[in-house]
């Protein structure tokens, strides 16, 4: 587990605008009225309000997803998790979806400067807007995003939307309908992913792991199990990828945090007993007391025609890509993050008889309240984000949570007027050259 030093605004803006960080760092709910204008242009109202400690907010959940994406860089870690990332709707100079700054992003950039292809998977149930817009027009980052697509926000990530320029069929997006269930996720996603990994041979790999796709969610419409969801993280861990697993959304919270407890077990290589031990949180998690869910009967409206014609489609534009692109030797830039931050580190070992629950350690006495009062930890180079110093207290996490994402949108178009403006770093990579 580690404690990562906070996002500043100057590593924010390797991808947001200057004003639009400038305004995150300065609104408060007190001094907004001030800002009627740029509130607007910002989109920072209804389901991305002001609130206390906003900038603090981002900087922290930021901090971990960068944060983690340096460890992976220098090799001091295999797998990372920060699960209070993966704030895909935010865009360059505007939050959506409850997401302000786009800590995905952030991190996939730092990942460049050593990585020379990222993957990015997402299956929260919406489309993976923000991350797809940045990468849209690049082959150094592939996005493959499973959504709900059909009158459900943000609008976006339609089947034929594959990506422009040098970035053609480099944005993958499988649009899917209400009630899907493990079995037929199951079905798209091996095929689609093991094709994805052969064709690009991504050498990192950052998964959004959004839980509001699980059965019962109360934004989501998805029916999957717990073990369901899970099996897409676990199936990538088979590729032996450097790999940066990140939260998202989920708005039953109970399930949320069923969810990420088991699949941090998966990625330890533990098997979690279904019935939970006693906690201070029991009483959320009753009547049954157990890790796992019951999914519904509601129908599944993805037929077996329409998953594998999806299937076929993108399989087809995965097989137009003859070779995986390449980038030539530059020197490595530096780190967005003081390797300082590093002191503190402590990692776990698979084969040890450690407790993947933690004490809480690192909580921060001059603020008090930690976010997460124990935290799932790690094996020998897999390390979990923690944020002892967040200001911020159950109930705040709980609005968090339960903050709608917003209303169906129409399709954003991509057009030629709004390309990439962000600069990618250039990269070494020591095991290949090509
Ligand atoms: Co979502």
């Amino acid at each position: 587990m580690f404690q990562p030093a906070p996002a500043q605004a100057e590593d924010m803006t390797q991808f947001h605008s200057d004003e639009y960080i400038e305004f995150l760092r300065l609104v408060t709910p007190d001094n907004q009225h001030e800002h009627m204008r740029q509130l607007k242009r910002f989109n920072v109202a209804e389901d991305c309000p002001v609130f206390d400690g906003l900038f603090r907010f981002c900087q922290l959940y930021t901090g971990g997803s960068v944060g983690g994406a340096v460890r992976l860089n220098h090799g001091l870690s295999d797998t990372v998790i920060n699960w209070s990332g993966g704030l895909h709707h935010a865009k360059k100079s505007e939050a959506s979806g409850f997401c302000y700054v786009n800590d995905i992003v952030l991190a996939i950039l730092e990942l460049l400067k050593t990585h020379q292809r990222v993957l990015y998977i997402d299956i929260d149930i919406h489309h993976g807007d923000g991350v797809e817009e940045a990468f849209y027009t690049t082959d150094r980052v592939m996005t493959v995003s499973f959504h709900k697509f059909g009158e459900y926000f943000p609008g976006t990530g339609h089947l034929q939307d594959v990506g422009q320029h040098d970035g053609k069929y480099y944005s993958v997006n499988v649009p899917l309908k209400d009630g899907i269930d493990d079995e037929s996720y199951e079905l798209l996603y091996k095929p689609l992913m093991a094709k994805v990994m052969e064709v690009y041979q991504p050498d990192a790999v950052v998964f959004q792991s959004g839980a509001d796709s699980l059965s019962g969610d109360r934004l989501g419409c998805f029916n999957l199990s717990i073990k369901g969801h899970a099996e897409c993280l676990k199936f990538m861990t088979t590729f032996n990828v450097p790999l940066l697993v990140l939260g998202g959304g989920g708005y039953t919270i109970r399930n949320v945090a069923r969810c990420w407890t088991y699949e941090t077990g998966c990625l330890l290589n533990r098997d979690l007993s279904d019935s939970m031990p006693e906690n201070d949180y029991s009483e959320y998690f009753g009547p049954t007391h157990t890790l796992h869910i019951q999914t519904s009967n509601m129908e599944n409206q993805n037929t077996r025609e329409y998953l594998e014609g999806v299937l076929a489609h993108l399989l087809d534009n995965l097989s137009k890509l003859s070779c995986k692109p390449s980038v030539p030797f530059h020197q490595v830039p530096t780190d967005a993050v003081n390797m300082e931050q590093f002191s503190n580190v402590k990692t776990f070992d698979k084969s040890n008889n450690e407790s993947p629950v933690a004490t809480n350690e690192y909580e921060n006495e001059q603020h008090g309240t930690a976010l997460l009062r124990q935290q799932p930890m790690v094996h020998s180079s897999l390390d979990v984000v923690k944020f002892p110093t967040a200001e911020y207290t159950e109930h705040d996490l709980l609005e968090r949570k339960l903050a709608p994402e917003g209303l169906p949108r129409t399709q954003v178009s991509k057009s030629e007027e709004t390309p990439m403006t962000m600069m990618f770093p250039s990269v070494t990579n020591k095991r290949e050259s090509s």
